[in-house]
């Protein structure tokens, strides 16, 4: 008897300590088991702009729109979108899919068509600090719609458009320390789904010094450092819940700071 309550007041004790852990490692990460990459941390301050839903549509294209990024926060609920990015989900539905997997280059995008399952098992793994951008596969874009179709119909965009552009989806799953290095394009959104993005930015006249056959991961740990104050790019990372616009021509340039699934909208 005396026994009995001993461990129940043990089992009592234990409790709070691990219920919300194991509830933390099923809910939050989908399976993907986050293993954040040591190196690399979060930027010291975040210089991009966070709004939350109440900013208006108008007030959207008045100061951001052409002008700077912003960070929109619960702005969309794409909670059944990530109960459907969960590993043990997409395995099952993808698994036996070819994916297209890009090098992480600026300019030269090799490309290799592997099994979804190949990915994920094999291939998809923390980055390497020393291996250069054109020997680094990772999955992102080149989604077959008729495949990833279905999957995306559940994914609800960031809704502010930019008037004379419609949206293209880029879903993609990489490994903590992969990213893509600096290059421009037009306007669009990004998000996690799971895991957390740390993001990079410069405006359109103001061209970053990078190596473009280099990891974004060598160029944070390289040059990042000693940049001088009005060279430092504006950053911010992003978590899931958050989506972040970029306007047309900005340089940007990304970097997973765990296992991530994110899905970006190019507005062309
Ligand atoms: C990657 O680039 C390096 C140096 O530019 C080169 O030596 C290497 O062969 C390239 N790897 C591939 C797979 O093209
Ligand atoms: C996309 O997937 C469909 C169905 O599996 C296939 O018939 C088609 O060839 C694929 N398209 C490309 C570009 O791989
Ligand atoms: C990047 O790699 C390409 C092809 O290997 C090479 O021609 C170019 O000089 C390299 N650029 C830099 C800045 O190292």
């Amino acid at each position: 008897m005396a026994l009995g309550i001993q461990l129940l007041l043990i089992f009592q004790a234990l409790l709070p300590l691990t219920l919300p852990e194991q509830s933390f490692c099923t809910e939050e990460d989908g399976g993907w088991r986050l293993s954040p990459y040591s190196a690399v941390q979060e930027e010291e301050q975040c210089t991009v702009d966070k709004v939350d839903s109440s900013i208006s549509y108008a007030e959207f294209l008045k100061q951001y729109a052409y002008k700077r990024p912003v960070i929109l926060k619960g702005i969309t609920d794409n909670s059944e979108f990530r109960s459907l990015c969960t590993k043990q989900n997409l395995l099952q539905e993808y698994g036996d899919r070819l994916v297209r997997l890009s090098t992480a280059n600026t300019y030269s995008y090799e490309k290799l068509d592997v099994s979804f399952r190949q990915y994920v098992e094999h291939l998809l793994k923390p980055q390497d600090v020393n291996t250069l951008g054109n020997d680094t596969l990772y999955f992102f874009g080149d989604n077959n719609i008729t495949e990833w179709g279905l999957l995306f119909d559940k994914y609800t965009p960031p809704p502010f458009k930019i008037p004379g552009t419609s949206g293209a989806y880029s879903f993609g799953i990489a490994g903590s320390g992969t990213g893509v290095p600096f290059h421009w394009h037009g306007p669009g959104y990004s998000e996690v789904i799971y895991g957390r993005k740390r993001w990079f930015l410069y405006p359109p006249d103001k061209t970053p010094e990078f190596n473009p056959n280099r990891t974004t991961l060598s160029w944070l740990l390289d040059t990042y450092p000693f940049l001088p104050e009005e060279d430092r790019p504006i950053e911010c990372t992003i978590r899931p819940g958050e989506a972040l616009y970029f306007p047309d021509r900005w340089w940007h340039a990304t970097l997973n700071l765990d296992t991530s699934v994110f899905i970006s909208t190019f507005l062309g």
